[in-house]
């Protein structure tokens, strides 16, 4: 059953890195985001796009994932959610005034997930910055997905899908299911991987020329960057990909192309041979590095 509220799009992931300044240099000159906004050596908003933030960086004394936020269509939508959330018995409650206006954010609620602990938020208004982005390395089209490890995927499939209005795109059985936010288009803006424990798996930012892959290999060669997966292709939404590892070790992603959905009569979720070939056409393999930093931030 399908809550009465829409998505509009996976909005941002909140990252806590070790050293700030660090990755605000690798997030800006390698990875290519746009510092939005640096606040007093405590966080970094950073964008791909008009929002102002994608990918927010907190300053903490390990790496994990915070929290991870996702816009809905209007005000009306982030009311209905917050009751059907609270109808669901997760405890939502409403950010502060202060909190979302250092944020540059409209009325926000957060609530976590009751098994994993993972923090959820949601949204409607944002600042939309008067600046275009700019794609100075690579044409970041938007923050594409989320993926998260974590050690009860029935569980968590069950919460969203089940219960927050999540849609199965595709599995590779036994190892990842692959979620849109209805009636956002894209294949998959979430995806729940399962691990040995609950930590971020990667985060992917969708480029718009597939030579920015090609070109980012190089780049990332060139500043000594760990390319932990790919140059590949993934079968399940048709993307060209390369994985590779910010300061902390955290699992970053771009890729070129991906599958979207119509919002009435889209086509069954598929279920995928749990062989590598489902993840890589190519026949890669990941490192061992891949997908292993980033316990979620539960305190
Ligand atoms: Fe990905």
């Amino acid at each position: 059953m399908l809550p009465e509220f829409r998505y509009r799009k996976l909005g941002y992931a909140a990252l806590n890195v070790t050293d700030l300044a660090r990755s605000v240099a690798f997030y800006t000159d390698i990875l290519g985001l746009d510092l939005a906004e640096e606040k007093d050596g405590r966080w970094a908003a950073l964008r791909c796009g008009p929002d102002h933030h994608s990918i927010l960086l907190n300053q903490a004394d390990e790496p994990g994932l915070k929290r991870v936020g996702f816009q809905v269509e209007s005000e009306a939508d982030l009311d209905a959610a917050f009751e059907h959330v609270d109808r669901l018995g997760f405890s939502p409650s409403w950010v502060d005034d202060e909190e979302t206006t250092e944020l540059r954010q409209g009325r926000s609620l957060r609530f976590r997930h009751s098994g994993s602990g993972l923090q959820l938020e949601f949204y409607a208004d944002i600042w939309q910055m008067a600046q275009p982005f700019e794609a100075r390395l690579a044409k970041i089209a938007r923050l594409g997905h989320v993926v998260v490890s974590v050690t009860d995927t029935k569980e968590m499939l069950d919460t969203l899908v089940g219960k927050m209005g999540f849609l199965v795109s595709d599995r590779v059985d036994g190892f990842v299911s692959f979620l849109r936010c209805f009636p956002n288009p894209f294949h998959h803006s979430f995806a729940v991987a399962s691990g040995d424990e609950n930590r971020l798996h990667h985060v992917n930012f969708m480029v718009s020329d597939i030579d920015d892959v090609g070109r980012a290999l190089n780049r990332l060669q060139k500043h000594q960057v760990e390319i932990v997966y790919g140059p590949g292709r993934h079968p399940p939404s048709d993307s060209i990909f390369i994985y590779f590892l910010d300061p902390d070790g955290m699992t970053l992603e771009y890729s070129f192309g991906m599958e979207e959905f119509p919002e009435d009569n889209p086509r069954q979720p598929r279920t995928l041979e749990p062989v590598p070939e489902s993840l890589d056409y190519w026949g890669g393999m990941p490192s061992p590095a891949f997908a292993k930093v980033g316990r979620f931030e539960v305190a």
